[in-house]
């Protein structure tokens, strides 16, 4: 199976992407978690990792802690959509296993070295930074990574927490500048396609109806994140993100996008973290990522919902 390292700053969405993934054994192999700040500050991230891990039956899954703070910037956070933990909704218990001693941007470097080149796929559920400092620590690492499969961005659909910006990218778009500077095969899934997976009445009453632990607990999960998006958005049912990298994983066939350059605006004050996707190939710039634009939102819930029922 597919060798992974998820980087993530959980987060709701991010939680639901790990269970998918840690459910699907014979596809992933799940080498380890990597916490970032973004969503909440990095303690709680990392915190809620070892939660989910905990939650899933996994616990042979390692977790590192990563980058407390973006590469220039100061945080930003979304206590507002996650709430205070990051990861309000379900109450899970206090986890008994503990965070790797390793720092994670150390982890993932070590990881690359170490292994066969082009065997590790990174997915990143969270800002960049980790990736980006390893690259730069590391440059080497550029071409052993077999593939980065991203959330992040926003083109066509307009931005979440500016009006061209995605939330990841806005974080630490000096490390998504990096990352998309790299060389590296990459898979975006910006908000253009998140924005289709939307999280409706039935799917949820579904996830619930599912009967296990992880079923309630991803159901309270996303009553909590999407009471704000409703608000925000008018749908009906929120946008589930995260979840879609591992989806692409399993099932490519669900998606379709187009390979064409995607540059990352680090300057302007307007549009500061902006992905700018050059669809129609005008610059003539390497296309230098898989710009996902359409999901079957069908096909992804119902594949959730075979996995999450494998889950204890
Ligand atoms: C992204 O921002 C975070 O709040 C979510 O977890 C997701 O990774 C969506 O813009
Ligand atoms: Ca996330």
């Amino acid at each position: 199976s597919r060798k992974i390292i998820i980087d993530t700053d959980p987060g709701q969405d991010d939680a639901v992407a790990i269970l998918l993934a840690l459910a699907s054994p014979a596809e992933l192999n799940v080498l380890a978690i990597v916490a970032v700040a973004g969503n909440v500050g990095l303690h709680h991230n990392a915190n809620n990792a070892l939660k989910i891990v905990e939650l899933s039956g996994r616990t042979d899954v390692p977790v590192y802690a990563g980058s407390v703070r973006p590469m220039r910037r100061q945080l930003v956070t979304a206590e507002h959509v996650h709430g205070e933990t990051g990861l309000n909704g379900p109450t899970l218990p206090e986890p008994e296993i503990k965070l790797q001693a390793q720092h994670g941007v150390d982890y993932i470097i070590d990881a690359l070295m170490t292994a066969e080149a082009r065997t590790i796929t990174l997915c990143t559920l969270g800002p960049l930074t980790n990736i980006a400092l390893a690259l730069v620590r590391q440059p080497a690492i550029a071409e052993r990574i077999a593939e980065i499969v991203m959330m992040g961005g926003a083109y066509f659909e307009g931005g979440n927490i500016t009006p061209s910006a995605e939330f990841n990218i806005y974080v630490d778009p000096d490390a998504a500048d990096v990352v998309l500077r790299s060389g590296v095969p990459i898979t975006m899934m910006p908000l253009d396609v998140t924005h289709q997976i939307l999280t409706t009445r039935d799917r949820l009453d579904a996830i619930a109806a599912l009967g296990n632990n992880t079923g309630t607990a991803v159901a309270q999960m996303l009553e909590f994140s999407e009471r704000f998006d409703l608000a925000k958005y008018g749908s009906l049912g929120a946008p589930l993100h995260d979840p879609t990298v591992i989806a692409y994983l399993l099932r490519p066939d669900l998606f379709d996008g187009r390979l064409c350059n995607v540059s990352i605006e680090t300057a302007s004050e307007l549009t500061v973290g902006a992905t700018v996707a050059d669809y129609w190939h005008v610059s003539g710039k390497a296309r230098n990522v898989n710009f996902i634009r359409n999901g079957n939102a069908e096909g992804f819930y119902a594949l959730l919902n075979e996995r999450l029922a494998r889950l204890p």
